[in-house]
């Protein structure tokens, strides 16, 4: 592998259609990281997927389709690493590892489970429960330094953070015995940010953006048609004011700051220029802009999909090569965490144990 300054981990669940919150919270960023002088790797989680059930043959197919809306937004295969996470069994063996250094307490304050588990909680996999070392091991695989993620990630990557930190303490003396200086896994820097890290739905400005919200009119899907994605966005809730000059005039308004936050995200462009042009604007000048910028933006994805996840083959290429190139990164860094950890293994040590 060439050697690169970052490494660049994300990952998106296969568990029904992408929505535009993935998209501008994070598959679009994934593609504009490409630029930086970064290795990316960005997976498709379906061991995540089935902490609530999947059926079989959808998630399938879900799998092909995230990883078409990953190239159809622009990640090249070539460049970035694009891959299943069941492929690369090393997610889930440092899972085992992060097991036994997670503490139940910190797994305890995860909101995100609380959410998902709801009311019935004796019911609950105890994969959801676990899900957030899961995906501590995803990042830390490859001892990524950097993970673009929307906003409701963050206690996720705090908790990655602390899995990184008490792995490094614990087995200190080990790590540099076994030549790897004071620390072995880096403190992961999420990158959370620009004006779509939260996307609100269209229907209730106070709920994000979700697969799991009952309403399809309160997400814009990527495979919707433009007849579709121009109705959701005109039928979005608003209230009676024009639109602010400036950015504190959004305070309190969370429906339109979602939608100037949408159109800024789809522009790249920032809320206060988006108030520079439409500050005045009624919601009937504001949205049908939106709708246009949206309908150019994503149509092209919507076909680029289309026409991949018709040669499934091809997609499945793209999944085992990338999956063969991430495995090399994740096996060393296996090999090194059962050498510090004090496991016996097939095949020479990487350092000679004193
Ligand atoms: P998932 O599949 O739920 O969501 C994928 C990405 O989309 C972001 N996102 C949003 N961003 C803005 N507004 C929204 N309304 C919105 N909804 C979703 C999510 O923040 C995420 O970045 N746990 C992760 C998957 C994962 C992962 C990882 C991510 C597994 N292992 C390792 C990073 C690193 C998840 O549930 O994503």
């Amino acid at each position: 592998m060439a050697a690169f300054t970052e490494l660049v981990f994300s990952g998106v669940q296969p568990t029904g259609n992408l929505h535009l919150g993935n998209y501008l919270g994070a598959v679009k960023r994934f593609v504009e990281m490409q630029a930086r002088d970064a290795q990316c790797l960005y997976c498709v989680v379906d061991l995540h997927a089935i902490t609530v059930w999947q059926d079989p043959e959808a998630l399938r197919g879900q799998i092909r389709e995230v990883t078409a809306a990953f190239l159809a937004a622009g990640i090249d295969p070539a460049q970035s690493i694009v891959f299943n996470q069941s492929q690369v069994p090393q997610h889930a063996e440092l899972a085992w590892v992060f097991n036994c250094v997670a503490r139940l307490g910190w797994l305890n304050r995860m909101t995100q489970f609380k959410e998902k588990a709801g009311k019935d909680r004796e019911n609950a996999s105890i994969g959801l429960y676990d899900y957030p070392v899961l995906m501590a091991a995803d990042i830390l695989a490859y001892r990524a330094t950097h993970v673009p993620v929307g906003e409701d990630q963050k206690q996720h990557l705090e908790l990655t953070r602390d899995i990184a930190q008490k792995f490094n303490t614990d087995f200190g003396s080990s790590i540099a015995a076994h030549g790897h200086g004071e620390t072995f896994f880096p403190v992961t820097e999420p990158l959370i940010g620009g004006p779509a890290a939260r996307v609100m739905s269209l229907r209730d400005g106070s709920k994000k953006m979700s697969k799991s919200d009952p309403s399809d009119n309160s997400r814009i899907n990527l495979t919707d048609d433009a007849d579709t994605i121009a109705q959701k966005i005109r039928r979005a809730k608003t209230d009676p004011e024009p639109l602010p000059s400036e950015i504190a005039g959004l305070k309190d308004r969370p429906e339109a700051d979602n939608l100037v936050g949408i159109y800024a995200a789809l522009a790249g462009i920032t809320r206060e220029d988006v108030l520079r042009d439409f500050g005045g604007a009624q919601f009937s000048a504001f949205k049908p802009a939106l709708a246009d910028l949206a309908v150019t933006s994503l149509g092209p994805i919507a076909g680029e999909m289309r026409r991949l996840t018709a040669d499934p083959g091809h997609i499945d290429a793209v999944l085992a090569d990338g999956a063969g190139r991430a495995e090399t990164i994740a096996a060393q860094t296996l090999d090194a965490v059962k050498d510090i950890v004090g496991f016996v293994r097939r095949g020479p040590s990487l350092q000679t144990v004193r």
